[in-house]
Parts: structure tokens; sequence; C-alpha cells
């Protein structure tokens, strides 16, 4: 597949030689019969470093479908969390499994957790997807949020109104609210959605760090123009107000021939993350490993931040390395896409599996972390085979009932800590 550079740059792509108008954004009558047709992803006068849209010339515009009508929402839950009362306890569950019978990305999603409220635009959902066959007839879009996936196994395609991503482990894409796509897998796939209700997803500022740092804006990856012309019958699934609508259409929506604007799908391979640490003592917040960020209304209050925990070299002297214990007014949802975590060697947190700890909730290194790092030699080393991430929220988030009935859930997790004994010996 062919992308596009940057970071919510003014893309311009055509599929079709001349497709693309030249100057304008609406003439009279667009090349080759197209209709125009702007999506707005912010209001119109939103900040200008901040205001998303694209220019789409497609061979039907979007309204023509027949009406939609609702559908079992299925796992595929939104805000308000309240099915189940919110627990102070630290919650940990191994990876769902990949069902055997069909199963499509759509079909696949199980939602675990969320908060906010998604009418005023405030809050996440997480999900988990399990898939093994591709979504052929049937689109989706979301008017809800955008959404960020995090690709912990098996291959997936996104084909999408703007083009077509194709995602592996390790790699994230986001697909912004109100785009149509489906995916197609080969086989087996599984990984991590944060659905955002808030602000769109941007790169955090950098403050002292400087022009360099984090995730370099070269490295995200837009999809060039791409359309398929299929006539027939298909469903486009919208999750609307929190629920699942199906509309039929006569013709695939991913008609988009040429589009250029600033709102539309990336990708990015956490590989490219550079990451900043200390290089004296001490553990810096994990602030230092953010990827994207969602901005709330309050300063340094993020709706959500997509943290990662990339290989990295470890060089602080006398300082525990791992996570100290700490409890936190940010909510932390972490998964893991490869290896292990280091600061839980002590087992339980594999890849595809999840952990949840809330505000205040007191968490850290597992026993046999603490005892393995509190006396090893600290010359400087690589943590390798390792990738985590963390989708930390300014709300708490409340499990599903899903999640807290699940045979997944580890009903022993909180005993990882029972062997930390008291060390205090007075002088
Ligand atoms: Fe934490």
């Amino acid at each position: 597949m062919s992308y596009m550079t940057g970071f919510g740059n003014e893309f311009a792509t055509e599929a079709v030689a001349g497709a693309l108008p030249q100057g304008r954004n609406s003439p009279q009558k667009p090349a080759f019969g197209l209709y125009a047709e702007q999506v707005s992803g912010t209001p119109f006068t939103a900040p200008r470093h901040v205001n998303r849209r694209t220019w789409m010339y497609r061979i039907r515009p979007s309204v023509v479908h027949e009406p939609y009508v609702r559908i079992d929402n299925g796992l595929f839950l939104s805000t308000p969390f309240t099915a189940v009362e919110t627990t102070p306890n630290q919650l940990r569950w191994d990876p769902l499994p990949i069902p055997e019978t069909p199963t499509t990305f759509l079909q696949g999603m199980r939602t675990m957790a969320g908060n906010g409220d998604l009418t005023v635009h405030s809050g996440v959902a997480i999900h988990h997807y399990v898939c093994n066959v591709s979504m052929d007839d049937t689109f989706f879009y979301n008017a809800d949020g955008e959404m960020l996936i995090v690709a912990e196994h098996g291959q997936l395609r996104f084909l999408t109104e703007c083009g077509i991503i194709d995602l592996s482990p390790g790699e994230i894409c986001v697909i912004p609210r109100g785009i149509k796509f489906r995916v197609e897998t080969s086989g087996p796939a599984r990984g991590y959605v944060l659905e955002n209700y808030g602000a769109p997803l941007r790169l955090p500022d950098l403050g002292p760090i400087g022009a360099n740092g984090l995730a370099y804006p070269r490295d995200f990856l837009t999809p060039v123009a791409w359309y398929e012309e299929r006539t027939g019958r298909f469903s486009v699934v919208a999750k609307f107000q929190g629920n699942l609508w199906r509309g039929i259409y006569d013709h695939s929506p991913l008609n988009v021939v040429a589009w250029h604007g600033n709102y539309a799908p990336y990708k990015y391979d956490l590989a490219n993350f550079q990451c900043i640490n200390t290089v004296t003592f001490d553990h810096p917040d994990p602030s230092i490993y953010t990827v994207l960020t969602s901005p709330s209304e309050i300063p340094g209050t993020a709706n959500m931040d997509f943290v990662i925990f990339p290989p990295r070299w470890m060089v602080a002297e006398n300082t525990f390395r791992p996570p100290w214990f700490h409890r936190n007014f940010m909510n932390e949802y972490m998964g893991l896409i490869k290896g292990v975590y280091d600061a839980k060697e002590g087992g339980g947190f594999v890849p595809g599996g999840a952990s949840l700890h809330n505000c205040m909730s007191g968490h850290g290194p597992d026993a046999d972390t603490y005892t393995r790092m509190t006396t090893a030699e600290l010359s400087p080393v690589k943590l390798e085979n390792t990738l985590a991430f963390m989708f930390e929220t300014r709300f708490v988030c409340k499990p599903t009932a899903f999640a807290m009935s699940s045979g997944e859930l580890q009903r022993d997790y909180w005993e990882c800590w029972q062997g930390l004994q008291p060390e205090f010996r007075a002088p």
C-alpha cells in the first residue's frame, strides 16, 4: 500500500488522474461526474491548528441509502457504564479467546470498560477485538468517537473511504469519527481499541524537550486515495449515541476517487518512537512516553493519553528502575503487545491481556520484581522483547458486566503483592 507522511497535514490524493479539482473545493461540476462532499471532524470555527476537514470527490454522496434501523449492540457498549458497581480493586485479565466460529472485527468487539459521557464528547470506551474473518459486504462508521486500534496478534487491512491501511502487531491505526471502513483479515487477529469521545488525538507538546523527540510527525502514514466501484446490497453499521444502527446501501461507500484535507485515517509503527528518559537517576512519570493525546478543557488533564513502554536502555544510577509503588489521580488501562512488562516479571500480564488500576488504587511491581530489582547489579541494560501500552484517562474506567464476569478476569491478581513483607528495621 502507498502512504503519505506527516501528522495532520493538508494531504491531496487522487486514484484517477484529474479527479481532484485544482484550486477550488466545490466546482460547479467536479471531474468525471463525481460528487463533492465535505466531512468536518471539528466545529467549523475550531482554531486553525486543531481544525480538521476533508473534501471528498466520490461516485455517490453519503446521503444515498435506505433508512437506518436499530440492531443489537452485542458486546459493543457505550456510556454510561453503570451495569456494575466499579470496584477500587486492581483488575487484570488474561487474553480473550479468539472465537472458532466466523467472527468479523465488528462482531468481535468486546467492551471492557469506559467513562465519561459520549453525548458531551467526553471520556472513552475501551474494547478488545477478536476476529478471524473479513467484513466483505458490511461497513462501519462511528459517530460517537474516533477509534485507536492497537494490533497485538494477526494482520488486519482497513479499507477506508480515504484509502487502505495494512496493520501489523506493533503498529497502531486511528480511524477518525465518522469515516467509513471495513476490515479484512487473513486469519485470527486480536488487539485493543480505544474509542475516544473527546478531542481528536494529536501529538503532545514537547515543552523543554524541544523540537525533536517522542513520535515524529514524518512517521505517521496516511493512505493514498483508493476506491471500489461495487453495486449490490451492503450493510453500513453506524454507531450513533451508543447504539448500533444498520443502513442498506446499493453500492460500496468506499467510493471516494480523490480527496484532500487533514481529516483522514493514519497509522504509526511504535518502533519509531524516540524515548526520553533519565540518564542520571530517578524515575520520571510515564507521560514521557506519550505517543498521542486527547486534551480536555483543563490544561494538562488529558481526556486520554496513549502511552507506550517500548524496548529501551535503562541506565539510571542507584535507582529502582521499574515503576515504584504508586497511586494516581489518572486511571490506567494497560495492555501488552509482546514480551514481558518490566514491573510484572512475576508473570500473569501476558500479550493480549490487560490490567486496570483506577484512581488512587495502589499498584506497582509484583513481589518477585521488587525482590529482584532492589538487589540487582545496576549496569546499563537494554530492555528487549517488550512492548506494553497504557490508555490513561482522567475519569475512572468503569468495567462492563462482560469484563467483570469474564472467565479471563484474574480473581487472584491481588496475591502478586502479598509477598511484600515488612523489611523495616529501626536503627
Ligand atoms: Fe501505574
